[in-house]
């Protein structure tokens, strides 16, 4: 498995993200930089930096199906890792590779046959009172969720965490509102059935379902996969805005490279039942031999850039590295054109 060094440094400039992180009771950059500057950071410094920001800690996860019987496949083989509070964590990995199912571990819906899942350092498998709060406490989205609406109104689908928790009309009311602004969703529809809405929205009331009930873990799997860009784009935008403003950590499973790099801080590679790789953006989508070898490809835009940075190269002209957005690349243009003289 590839653990990059520069472990959880994001490439990606983000004001918003920084402030968040700067209003943090414990920031992490400065942590981070310190543990960075030392050769051989020990042993117990890497465990306090870690216990500090990680909220789950996945030990040696294995998740079989049908185990016992000539019918069984192994989903998830031994994948550890830890999940940062105020980050998003994106998970690839081609179909079949696990990620569905570790992500129902992740919150106690599936038992691992072996290992554990730690959250705020205490396991989730504990006993029932540990298992309900982690299902309370850590929120998932299932791929297309718009199929398990079931109520006869918006309002009383986005209520049901929320009333399940036992709070109050008022409070269930108040959090009803506050996962709309979220989502995007028009409050005018929550008088409406969910079934006569379009698919975005309905996808957008399921997530509003979940985040109502505040997770300081968010986990959804392919929230995006069937949406336009422009509904690709609310759905991301959202969930950037709920880490920020509740400084909760959101886990997910996309297959666009395009959303990861520009929404994801850190980067899961699963293949085959196994975690192979994890870091920053930057450290996974740079190294195009281990995506390769996965079948895996940086986002477009980033095999767009090397190509021009080789060309102009040949010309003399420097072209930065790191580029895996088209915001990146076209700030990398523009700047380029002001300093050639040729705008
Ligand atoms: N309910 C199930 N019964 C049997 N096999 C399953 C079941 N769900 C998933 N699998 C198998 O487990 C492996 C991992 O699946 P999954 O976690 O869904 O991967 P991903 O989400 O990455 O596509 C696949 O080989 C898949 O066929
Ligand atoms: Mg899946």
């Amino acid at each position: 498995m590839k653990k990059y060094k520069n472990k959880g440094v994001s490439d990606k400039p983000s004001v918003a993200k920084e402030t968040a992180l700067e209003s943090d009771a414990k920031p992490s950059v400065a942590k981070e930089t310190a543990l960075e500057s030392d050769a051989k950071p020990s042993v117990a410094k890497e465990t306090a930096l870690e216990s500090d920001e990680c909220i789950i800690r996945a030990q040696s996860l294995y998740y079989e199906y049908s185990a016992g019987t000539p019918f069984s496949k192994k989903a998830v083989d031994g994948v550890s890792f830890s999940i940062k509070r105020n980050r998003i964590t994106g998970i690839i990995g081609h179909t079949g590779s696990g990620k569905s199912t570790l992500l129902q571990m992740l919150n106690g819906l599936l038992v691992p046959m072996s290992g554990d899942v730690l959250l705020d350092s205490e396991s989730i498998f504990r006993d029932k009172k540990t298992l309900r709060q982690a299902r309370f406490r850590v929120g998932l989205v299932f791929q297309y969720p718009e199929y398990q609406l079931f109520e006869e109104t918006v309002r009383k689908d986005i209520s049901f965490g929320p009333a399940n928790l036992g709070l109050s009309e008022e409070e269930t009311e108040k959090r009803v509102s506050f996962a709309c602004g979220f989502t995007g969703l028009d409050e005018q529809l929550l008088d409406k059935s969910p079934f006569d809405l379009s698919g975005g929205q309905k996808r957008r009331v399921a997530i509003a379902g979940i985040i109502a009930m505040k997770p300081d873990v968010l986990i959804l799997d392919e929230p995006a996969s069937g949406l336009d860009s422009a509904g690709r784009r609310v759905v991301f935008d959202g969930l950037v805005n709920y880490k920020n403003s509740t400084g909760a950590a959101v886990v997910v499973v996309s297959h666009s490279m395009e959303d990861m790099a520009k929404y994801a801080d850190e980067v899961i590679v699963m293949a085959q039942g196994r975690m192979i790789a994890s870091g920053s953006v930057n450290e996974v989508f740079s190294d195009r031999k281990m995506l390769t070898e996965n079948s895996l490809e940086a986002p477009v835009i980033s095999i767009f850039a090397d190509e021009l940075r080789d060309r102009l190269a040949a010309r003399g002209i420097d072209f930065p590295k790191g580029i895996y957005t088209v915001e990146a690349a076209l700030s990398a243009i523009t700047a380029l054109l002001g300093k050639e003289g040729m705008h």
